[in-house]
């Protein structure tokens, strides 16, 4: 489903990520870890094509992203779910605003928004406090509100850069458990992250990045790939 071969990146003359090659398979759950400055957001940016690279190619599905258009790009984003640390909620619109903005702007028919918005705010279990607006809600619930948004499109794969940054270790495992569950429902995962709890405590595969290189790509005991 992605595959990044021999990919590198700089910026300037500093070498981000370095000859990174890297294969997902459908319904996989893959962790980036490594510490700050690993090359983990850039590694992101580079297969959503925020960020051009320098060498190499990423294929994601039959999408050869690094070659395409700002235009195809932007099509090619609304078929995956992204998640950042900050939520990027839109101040002004309730949670169900939020969500149903993203369907809006697709041109989705109002009754189909409904019913979806309502679908997905069930999975992240924030259902009953849809009316709320941004201000009102932890931040926790917030990056739900954010998965929610990124689920609404029924995405094959979700990326998240460091979607638990800003929570606590409560509101981390919730998030950490609904991204398991969408995993489970069927979508890739892919999750940038430098929480070492986390790493630990889920049982999958973790490649490390260091100096924009891998260090290690290791499916974690007890994981069986014909699992998911
Ligand atoms: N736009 C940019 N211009 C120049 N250097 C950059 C730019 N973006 C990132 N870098 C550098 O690239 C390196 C990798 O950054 P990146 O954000 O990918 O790391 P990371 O692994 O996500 O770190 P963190 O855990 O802190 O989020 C860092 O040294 C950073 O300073
Ligand atoms: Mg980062």
């Amino acid at each position: 489903m992605i595959v990044f071969d021999q990919v590198s990146k700089q910026y300037g003359t500093r070498t981000i990520l370095d000859n990174i090659s890297l294969s997902v398979k459908p319904k996989e759950f893959v962790s980036i870890v490594g510490p700050s400055g690993a090359g983990k957001s850039t590694l992101i940016y580079t297969l959503i094509g925020a960020e051009k690279i320098n060498q190499g190619s990423i294929h994601v599905d039959d999408y050869h992203v690094n070659v395409m258009s700002q235009k195809a790009l932007q099509l090619f984003r609304r078929k995956i779910g992204i998640v950042f640390q900050d939520y990027k909620l839109l101040p002004r619109k309730n949670v169900f605003e939020n969500i149903a903005f993203a369907l809006e702007t697709t041109g989705t028919p109002p009754l189909l928004i409904r019913k979806k918005v309502d679908e997905v705010l069930k999975t992240v279990g924030l259902d009953k406090i849809k009316n709320h607006f941004p201000y009102q809600l932890s931040g926790g619930e917030q990056q739900r509100a954010a998965i929610a948004r990124a689920l609404v499109h029924d995405p094959k794969l979700i990326v998240a850069d460091e979607p638990t940054g800003n929570l606590d270790p409560k509101a981390s495992d919730d998030v950490l458990n609904l991204l398991l569950k969408i995993n489970k429902s069927g979508s890739t995962v892919l999750l940038a992250t430098h929480d070492k709890h986390i790493v630990d405590t889920l049982q999958r595969r973790v490649v490390r990045l260091h100096d924009g290189k891998i260090l290690s790509d290791h499916k974690k005991d007890g994981y069986d790939s014909s699992f998911n």
